[in-house]
């Protein structure tokens, strides 16, 4: 499949270089073609590269990894026309990240970057997903023992259905996926930084190895 990854940071180096592994046609994008942040991506079978625009309009899915302050602009940058009709993953979490290492959550029920986004785009069929784990867990779960989860949102069925099967291709089982349902409900993953940073904290910082959130119910 074509897919189209909007931003160039570890996390798109994490999807778009399995994505790639997986056989995808993948464009990654920047805010410029000729980013230097593009120059990671050069090389890699299966991987072009080009501006934000030239990623959305080459995919026919798209995830879109860019900090999520920064998030609206990028679409906005990826062209409207371009995200219309087409599943875009929003992997973002909102971060104030003028405090050295806190990194503070600034995400609420108000200030949910996939549900502005949605409502920005309501032609693009926005879901929310694998923002709750660091990015070497979203495309290998299996380096986390036991049934932890990865969340999904968003008010598209069949945008969600494809979402799935690229998470299964990820290597996510069906009892592993959580769909919480519209897009409203995505506010509360984006809630769930602070627990996270929290708990990276707590474990002795990030050399203490990946983890993620599990639901256990009888
Ligand atoms: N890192 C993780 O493991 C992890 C885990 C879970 C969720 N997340 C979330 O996933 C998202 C991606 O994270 P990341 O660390 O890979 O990347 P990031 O550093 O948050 O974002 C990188 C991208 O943001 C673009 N960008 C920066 N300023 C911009 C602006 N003013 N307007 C438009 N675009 C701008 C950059 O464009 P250029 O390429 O042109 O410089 C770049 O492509 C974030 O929201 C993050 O919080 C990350």
């Amino acid at each position: 499949m074509k897919i189209g990854v909007i931003g160039t940071g570890s996390v798109s180096k994490a999807i778009s270089g399995k994505l790639a592994e997986l056989a995808h046609e993948v464009t990654v994008g920047a805010r410029s073609a000729d980013s230097e942040s593009l120059e990671a991506f050069a090389g890699i079978d299966g991987i072009t590269t080009g501006s934000f625009a030239d990623a959305a309009a080459a995919g026919e899915l798209l995830f879109s990894v860019v900090a999520g302050d920064h998030t609206i602009e990028a679409l906005e940058m990826a062209g409207e026309d371009a995200l219309a009709g087409k599943t875009v993953i929003d992997t973002s979490n909102r971060l104030d990240t003028s405090r050295e290492f806190a990194l503070r959550s600034t995400a609420s029920v108000d200030n949910s970057t996939a549900i502005q986004i949605q409502e920005r785009f309501p032609e693009a069929h926005i879901v929310k997903s694998l923002n709750t784990m660091t990015n070497s867990v979203m495309i290998d779960p299996s380096t986390v023992p036991g049934d932890h989860v990865v969340f999904v949102s968003g008010e598209d069925a069949g945008a969600k259905d494809q979402t799935k099967l690229i998470l299964a291709e990820f290597g996510w089982r069906d009892a592993q996926i959580v769909d919480l349902g519209g897009i409203a409900s995505a506010a509360a993953p984006e809630m769930l930084m602070p627990l996270w940073m929290n708990l990276v904290i707590a474990r002795g910082g990030f050399d203490a190895g990946p983890f993620n959130f599990a639901v256990n119910s009888a």
